[in-house]
């Protein structure tokens, strides 16, 4: 059975971009025999901004949309977050999400899909920090979708196809996710 991956769409708001670059990066990796990717979108996980007793390191979450957020999550071997950059940082919905678990994430890899005028560089490079946190492998490469890419794309009625170096891109992050999502499976078989 291959690993499977989970593309987190991290942007919910009625008229996000977001879901875009998630389905464009699901089609490219899609084609991997090696991985299986599933788009896991927030907004199927309304959960309220975390008010809760203590952090799930701690012990479990009484939620009941933090419960299948967590069930998500366990079953993944790897994660690739598409994320926005508000002001500076990810969107609060995605940090949100991401406080809402704990044990699900350890010792498993995150890549990275950033997109706005810098390519969501900042907030890609914030979320690495989160993700230590989370002791999870944050690997290398990422895909940055920038300036003008980003403003076609967003705006300009382009498409993924009129910007085929982001693809290149995309396969040099796949290949990472790849190699640390094989690695870490079997550590974490062997440490089991
Ligand atoms: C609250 C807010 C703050 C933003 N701050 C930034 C920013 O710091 N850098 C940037 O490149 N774009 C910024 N933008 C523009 C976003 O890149 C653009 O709106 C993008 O579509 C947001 O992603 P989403 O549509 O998937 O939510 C901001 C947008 C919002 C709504």
């Amino acid at each position: 059975m291959n690993p499977k991956i989970g593309i987190v769409i991290g942007s919910t708001r009625p008229t996000r971009f977001g879901e875009k670059p998630a389905a464009w990066i699901h089609g490219i990796a899609g084609k991997r025999k090696d991985l299986d990717f599933e788009l896991i979108d927030l907004r199927d996980y309304p959960l309220p901004l975390f008010n809760e007793p203590g952090s799930p390191a701690w012990g479990p979450i009484d939620n009941e949309v933090a419960k299948r957020w967590a069930a998500r999550l366990a079953g993944l071997d790897g994660f690739i977050l598409v994320t926005p950059e508000y002001n500076h940082g990810p969107s609060a919905v995605l940090k949100n999400a991401l406080d809402y678990a704990y044990n699900e994430f350890i010792r498993k890899p995150v890549a990275f899909v950033g997109y706005g005028g810098v390519g969501g560089a900042r907030a890609v490079e914030q979320l690495r920090l989160v993700a230590a946190e989370l002791q999870m492998v944050s690997v290398r490469n990422a895909v940055h979708i920038a300036a003008s890419d980003f403003l076609g794309l967003w705006r300009g009625g382009k498409s993924f196809d009129d910007y085929p170096h982001l693809a290149e891109s995309a396969v040099g992050m796949l290949e990472d996710l790849a190699w640390w999502t094989k690695a870490l499976k079997i550590a974490r078989g062997n440490a089991a």
